[in-house]
């Protein structure tokens, strides 16, 4: 893992005033902009940086770590909630890129620019108020620092460091060969023209060395000329390109500063609005400072008095890149610049979820889910919208349809899983699912804990038996045992048989709950074959002793098969696939878990302490000493 705040001794930059950014510069990202922040690291990958640009993130909500992707590794980035933290702990990081809002960019870089190591703030944020923006800039002037923005995309210095979203995709930036240092300084009002320029240069020149956009509010943090005479004093930097728009007086400064021999590169500059005067007086265009108060204003005023100081000024915009094309063959010819080789650009991998929509790559998927789907714009239980669902009133038994059995099954069967469902819920705090939840509530478990406790004993004896019930009779009546083979069976086979049996209901107390269904049953489904095997069977058992009754589980599991077969709404293969992986204890522990949150909660609320067996009910019956000394 390499560790983006590892900083290499050759890499600490050890900059001039002219330079802002280099392959050595370290930044804060202000504000939790992942996506910002991988496409700075992904710059500095294709640079060959020797280590990433960014010391740490600045995320006021929480402090931690941030993984991002250094190439296919991982990186770790710090992550601190404030400014003076990310600044303590990393001194060398002189730039912070400002992704605050409007509404706090203000104060976010003020405490920045007091930082006694940050030297730049770069102001993302669009709707700064200008009077703020008006002491940004008049407080970095003051501290020797710079401001690049509000309302900037910001910039970036080729081959060293990347602001941000700068220059859009990865594929641009290395279509306008951003990944390597030219000889071009740009500077523009506009983020749109920077990104436009770098595309521009790269192709009528050996590309841009340094290209930043100062935003086009009316009042920026630095202005044009400010990063027109760093270039100026960069010897990296052989000539110049500005883009200026109507409005403003910001682009007569330049021609100032031609005029008076500041600067002595050449310099290529257009302003763009030139279609103004076209249109009704005055148009506000789409930077709050494009628009033309005044005819010197306007950008046919400020392109003659460009081309009045020397500066190169093309006919109109669309011969911009023939004039930085002709300007630098000049210099060529001058041997001032040459052609760069080009270098290998490393290969940047293509981030997982982006190469799986572009289908450009496929995996297998590690689960298959045929019951319901939370993917869409809806939820679908078995591919009905849960907005019909509740429309058609399915009901609860209509649910346990879709999402166990995927089907919707007819109303009666619906309702008989209903009554099911009502008549398992509860049976008393005596048996052992419910013990066990009182118990464990009265140890001071919490609901779920409690609830698993009881829900653990359900099993072959205890609310478990609807599976092998109807495992069983199936078998039974499907291989033409009769009854008293059946029984007969079971019995040489020391197997008490499933869903007969009860610990206190007998003939002669019986279960009502048992009655219901039967009566359901008899009433609702098509036919009771099962049901008729099974009274056959109890007949049989209950003559032995009188607690052999079809239990609860037992009439649950055989109804449930005698619902299947005569419904139409399952195959043969279909019931066989139930028994096979029973289906039905579930609705056993569906049922009960009511019952047990019941009970759990009806503890709780009781403050019942915990629970401690008396020992006069157990009988201690433990081996003799002798008995167990096996050393001899
Ligand atoms: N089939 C055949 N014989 C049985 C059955 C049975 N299902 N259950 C008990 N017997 C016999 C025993 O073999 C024993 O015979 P013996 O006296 O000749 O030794 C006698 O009846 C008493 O057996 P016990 O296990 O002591 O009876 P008990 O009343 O404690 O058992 C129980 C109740 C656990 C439910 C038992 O009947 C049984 O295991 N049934 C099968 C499992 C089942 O259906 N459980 C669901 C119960 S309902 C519910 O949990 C919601
Ligand atoms: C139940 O529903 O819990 C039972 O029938 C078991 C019992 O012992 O009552």
């Amino acid at each position: 893992m390499i560790s983006a705040t590892a900083t290499n001794p050759k890499s600490v930059s050890t900059k001039n005033d002219y330079v802002l950014f280099d392959r050595g510069t370290k930044a804060f990202v202000y504000g939790y902009q992942t996506n910002a922040i991988q496409r700075m690291l992904d710059f500095d990958y294709i640079c060959k940086r020797d280590s990433p640009s960014i010391s740490a993130i600045i995320n006021s909500n929480r402090a931690g770590i941030h993984k991002a992707f250094w190439g296919t590794k991982e990186i770790i980035l710090p992550m601190f909630k404030t400014i003076a933290e990310a600044a303590k702990a990393h001194p060398e990081a002189d730039v912070m890129v400002n992704f605050a809002s409007h509404r706090s960019a203000f104060e976010t870089t003020m405490e920045a620019l007091e930082r006694k190591t940050i030297r730049t703030v770069v102001v993302i944020a669009e709707g700064v108020p200008e009077r703020q923006a008006r002491i940004l800039a008049a407080t970095a002037r003051k501290l020797g620092k710079t401001v690049i923005g509000p309302a900037t995309v910001g910039g970036m210095t080729a081959g060293a460091f990347r602001i941000g979203n700068t220059a859009g995709t990865i594929e641009n930036i290395i279509a306008s060969k951003l990944y390597r240092p030219g000889s071009v300084g740009f500077v523009s009002k506009s983020g749109g023209m920077l990104n436009e320029a770098f595309n521009i240069i790269s192709r009528n020149s050996n590309g841009v060395h340094e290209g930043v956009a100062i935003g086009g509010d009316r009042y920026p943090g630095s202005n044009m000329l400010d990063h027109i005479m760093r270039y100026e004093a960069n010897p990296e930097i052989k000539m110049i390109a500005c883009l200026g728009e109507l409005g403003g007086t910001d682009e007569y400064r330049i021609i100032e500063a031609l005029k008076a021999g500041k600067i002595t590169k050449p310099l290529v500059a257009w302003v763009t609005g030139t279609c103004g005067p076209v249109l009704p007086s005055s148009v506000q265009f789409g930077h709050a400072g494009a628009k033309a108060d005044s005819q010197k204003e306007t950008a046919q005023a400020k392109n003659e008095a460009f081309k009045n100081a020397g500066a190169y000024v093309p006919n109109s915009f669309d011969n911009y890149g023939e004039m930085v094309k002709q300007v630098y063959e000049m210099l060529k010819s001058q041997g001032k610049v040459k052609d760069v080789v080009e270098p290998e650009v490393p290969r940047l991998p293509v981030d997982y979820s982006k190469a799986l929509t572009s289908g450009l790559i496929r995996k297998p998927t590690t689960f298959i889910c045929t019951i319901s789907d939370d993917s869409g714009d809806e939820l679908l239980y078995a591919g009905k919208k849960i907005s019909d669902v509740l429309e058609q009133k399915v009901g609860i038994g209509g649910v346990v349809g879709l999402l166990w059995f995927k089907k919707q099954l007819p109303d009666y069967a619906t309702r008989f899983i209903e009554l099911v469902l009502q008549i398992v819920a509860d049976h008393g705090p005596a048996v052992s699912a419910a013990h066990n939840s009182i118990v464990a509530s009265c140890a001071g478990k919490d609901l779920i804990s409690s609830l698993c406790s009881g829900l653990l004993t359900i099993g072959p004896r205890f609310g478990g038996a609807i599976d092998d019930a109807a495992r069983e009779f199936k078998r039974a009546k499907e291989t033409g045992l009769s009854p008293e083979q059946f029984v007969g069976e079971m019995k040489r086979k020391g197997i008490n048989i499933p869903g007969i049996g009860h610990r206190i209901k007998s003939v002669k107390n019986p279960d009502v709950r048992v009655l219901l269904l039967i009566e359901y049953a008899r009433k609702n489904f098509a036919r009771t074959e099962l049901l008729d095997y099974a009274l056959e069977v109890e007949r049989l058992t209950t003559a032995k002793k009188g607690n052999l009754i079809l239990n609860v589980d037992g009439c649950i599991g055989i109804l449930f098969l005698d619902l299947m077969s005569s419904c139409g709404a399952f195959t043969k293969a279909e019931i066989d696939e139930v028994v096979k992986l029973g289906y039905l204890n579930g609705l056993f522990a569906l049922g009960r878990s009511i019952g047990l949150i019941g009970h759990i909660l009806d503890q709780k609320r009781l403050g019942a302490r915990l629970y401690r067996h008396p020992t006069e009910d157990i009988a201690y019956m433990l081996p003799k000493p002798e008995d167990i000394d096996c050393k001899r």
